[in-house]
């Protein structure tokens, strides 16, 4: 009864929180939006797989069967793009192909890292595009699609030392905040690819001191394009709707403090409205903001086996797995706590879980905070200045062309 009545408050604040948004997109737009979403992730395993062997990653501390795991990712990936391009062909309408990318990968940790953001990216994207599928059939495949980019998501988070799964529902974007992000990763696309009514708001960067926790200020870069007349505002996108942050101008840019109640891959956007997240107020953005602290070990041991040394293994994997995501010596105290959790086997996984509700509230995640010590906030921020070059070259040449 209690969860109904959960249910129905959050029904009735989604609705409230999103007005019907009139937009003209068709399902085959939908779909080709979708398809260019799966080719990027498709290449961007391709390429890994390429890059990367085996023992890069054995060696990075992504024990087995982690390789094994990202080529059934990739295989996924590849699947969805077929899928779609044949949706889309039987019924009558021609799919996007593949464009040329650019990803910010130097090593296997930056993969990692990327391939977190795109997998949670993904999930936002297919659950912001839901209500407008017309057809049920594709809104059922889309959901098909949906839950196993969410289960790529769950367990990269965890190979990456993050929580799983942060919080209790994802973040829907709408297509012009997903192709924001996406875009400095598309280099340049096929001519003959039919044109999508999707645009790149100029883009937001996020960069902190270590960890991002409840209260961390998160300063605030706009990239090119970027302009406003009157007062900014800042907002977290999610399904109930934006929760608006307090914003300062800082360095040229703003700063945020994060606030409680945000957790995992988070999405911030600056707007020229204080109560309303749409196209229309959007001034950049959305951010991609990874809030938690990580709890500082693989979670492989969970697919290794029950096996005490299997476990173990995963163990000292996590430890160096961490320290090599962020390169930090913080990653060292962690290690030891790598090295306990596996040795304890099982036990470790219920350590971790309590970690993860750390990490949810914030409160406590301070303590534990070492743990995260310097992650994702750092790494992230390599990412997106890296792409920065690419997005103002996509700005200057146009980027609704790219679809
Ligand atoms: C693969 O390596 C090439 C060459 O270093 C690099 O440009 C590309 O971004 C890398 N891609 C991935 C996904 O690792
Ligand atoms: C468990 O450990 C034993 C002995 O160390 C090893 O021979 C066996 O292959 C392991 N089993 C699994 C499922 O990892």
């Amino acid at each position: 009864m209690k969860s109904f009545y959960l249910a129905l408050a959050v029904a009735t604040s989604i609705a409230q929180a999103n007005p019907v948004v009139k937009r003209a997109v068709t399902d085959a737009e939908i779909l080709n939006y979708a398809l260019t979403l799966e080719h990027l992730e498709a290449t961007f395993y391709a390429e890994g797989l390429k890059n990367f062997t085996r023992d890069d990653f054995v060696n990075a501390g992504y024990a087995d069967p982690f390789y094994d795991n990202l080529r059934t990712v990739a295989s996924d990936e590849k699947t969805h793009v077929s899928f779609l391009t044949s949706a889309l062909e039987a019924a009558g309408a021609s799919a996007v192909a593949a464009c040329t990318y650019d990803f910010p990968v130097t090593g296997v940790n930056s993969f990692i890292t990327v391939a977190n953001i795109l997998e949670g990216v993904g999930v936002s994207a297919y659950l912001g595009a839901a209500a407008s599928i017309m057809n049920k059939e594709y809104l059922t495949d889309a959901g098909s699609i949906l839950t196993v980019e969410a289960r790529h998501s769950s367990y990269l988070r965890a190979v990456a030392g993050e929580v799983p799964f942060a919080q209790p529902f994802d973040n829907p974007l709408d297509f012009d905040e997903v192709y924001t992000i996406a875009s400095p990763f598309i280099a340049s696309c096929p001519s003959t690819n039919p044109t999508l009514p999707v645009k790149a708001f100029p883009s937001l960067t996020a960069t902190s001191e270590g960890t991002i926790l409840a209260g961390s200020e998160v300063s605030l870069a706009t990239g090119p394009g970027f302009t406003a007349s009157g007062p900014v505002y800042a907002a977290f996108i999610t399904v109930t709707g934006p929760v608006w942050v307090p914003v300062t101008p800082k360095d040229g840019g703003y700063s945020v403090k994060i606030p409680t109640g945000i957790a995992g891959q988070s999405y911030l956007v600056l707007t020229s409205s204080k109560d309303k997240v749409s196209d229309d107020t959007v001034l950049a953005g959305p951010a991609v903001i990874e809030i938690g602290a990580k709890n500082g070990r693989l979670s492989t041991e969970c697919t290794t086996g029950s096996n005490s040394t299997s476990s173990g293994e995963a163990g000292e994997a996590g430890s160096s797995g961490k320290a090599g995501s962020s390169g930090q010596a913080g990653s060292s105290g962690q290690a030891g706590s790598s090295g306990e959790a596996g040795s304890s086997g099982e036990a470790s996984s219920s350590g971790e879980t309590s970690s993860s509700g750390e990490a949810g509230s914030s409160g406590q995640a301070g303590s534990s905070g070492q743990a995260g010590s310097s992650g994702s906030g750092v790494l992230f921020t390599g990412a997106a200045s890296n792409v920065q070059p690419t997005f103002a070259l996509l700005t200057a040449i146009g980027v609704m062309v790219f679809l």
